[in-house]
């Protein structure tokens, strides 16, 4: 029997439909490696000129990225973006993550509405944050002991 709950969770989502692609509302919904790494090799926290921040850790094996995670105070289009970004990179060399752009993101979620394709950049630019953070604690691993994570 459907609620009257059931109903609107319908109407949200046929509506939704109509502005984003099934991969993006699956990533929305159900975020992927969302949540903090500890100890990681590589961090970042980018805020965009949005107002919305998005944090990327890394951990790496030699020049393998074998873990990755992200968190966001932004909407749902940006925790896809963050979602998608960290399926991209997982497994990748740190060159290879390195040249992930806008565009793979956007190809990857099939799509955003235009107003929203923003949140894949701030996706891509914290992973470079990342990745350049990782590179710098490589070169001084001492200074992970005065990071936050
Ligand atoms: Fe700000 Fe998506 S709305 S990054």
């Amino acid at each position: 029997m459907s609620t009257e709950f059931d109903e609107l969770q319908e109407l949200l989502s046929a509506d939704a439909r109509k502005l984003y692609s099934e991969t993006v509302i699956d990533h929305a919904m159900n975020p992927r490696n969302a949540g903090i790494i500890q100890d990681a090799d590589g961090f970042a926290s980018v805020t965009g000129p949005c107002g919305d921040t998005m944090e990327i850790w890394l951990k790496v094996n030699g020049d393998t990225i074998i873990n990755t995670s992200f968190m966001t105070d932004g909407c749902g289009t940006t925790i896809a973006s963050g979602s998608m970004i960290t399926e991209i990179i997982k497994g990748k060399s740190i060159d290879e993550a390195q040249r992930i752009s806008q565009q793979d993101i956007l190809d990857a979620l099939d799509g955003l509405p235009q107003e929203s394709e923003h949140c894949a950049l701030l996706a891509a630019n914290t992973l470079r944050a990342a990745i350049r953070d990782c590179i710098a604690m490589k070169r001084e691993p001492w200074k992970k002991a005065y990071r936050k994570y």
